[in-house]
């Protein structure tokens, strides 16, 4: 026996909420979880993996950086952004791995400053736009990202990048993915005022780094 027109109608209606359900299953076992577990692993030590020193090309350029409110995107353990602390800014670090940020603030109270942290996934997260005078970014590529970087600074606020580029291949196993392209960072931030720029190599290791200042008047 055929079916009633409104039973076969429900019966359709289920199979497209199936359909549905079976189409987010991805997104909901994206890599996302997996980075934080993996990252959490990472930390769950005493040592700093990263140091508690901040990268030299923030220490020599710290006097460029207009004061106010600091973004550390991928804080990680906070060498850099309790560096900033230090230097009087007001510091917003966000990461993945909660084990990282709980690093970063032992490593702010030995520092005796404070930071503000918030356990985040990157890929799944919109930054507030207009809203901090410096946006750090380091050994942390997501190119999504550079949009919102952009926006989230307040005009006249500058954006500080650094990580390893193509060149870091002669001295590691990398994805290259995660690398940076020469004179990438130019092209990124070819609408912001460049402040610095350096592809560097020292023969164990190639990095770029960038302080672009986005416009006064945008
Ligand atoms: C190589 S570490 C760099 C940490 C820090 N920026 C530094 O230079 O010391 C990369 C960082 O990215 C974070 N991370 C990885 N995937 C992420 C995601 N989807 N959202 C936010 N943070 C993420 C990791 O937890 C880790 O702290």
């Amino acid at each position: 026996m055929l079916p009633y027109p409104d039973t076969l109608l429900r019966g359709i209606g289920r199979n497209l909420f199936l359909l549905a359900c079976l189409a987010l299953i991805p997104s909901l076992i994206s890599a996302a979880p997996r980075d934080q577990s993996r990252w959490d692993r990472k930390y769950a030590t005493e040592e700093f993996l990263f140091g508690t020193q901040p990268i030299r090309f923030l220490v020599e350029n710290v006097h460029l950086l207009p004061k106010g409110r600091a973004l550390d995107l991928a804080m990680g353990e906070g060498r850099n952004g309790v560096y900033l602390a230090t230097q009087g800014f007001d510091v917003v670090g966000l990461d993945i791995s909660l084990k990282g940020l709980n690093k970063a603030h032992l490593l702010a109270k030995h520092n005796n400053v404070k930071i503000e942290t918030r356990v985040v996934d990157l890929e799944n997260h919109q930054l507030e736009k207009n809203t901090y005078d410096v946006v750090l970014c380091t050994y942390y590529l997501q190119r999504n990202l550079f949009d919102q970087i952009k926006n989230a600074l307040k005009p006249g606020g500058m954006a500080l990048i650094e990580t390893y580029n193509i060149d870091y291949l002669r001295y590691a196993n990398f994805s290259r993915k995660y690398l940076l392209e020469p004179n990438e960072l130019l092209e990124i931030f070819k609408d912001f005022k460049i402040i610095r720029y350096q592809a560097y190599d020292d023969g164990k290791e190639a990095y770029s780094s960038i302080i672009a200042q986005k416009p006064k008047g945008n």
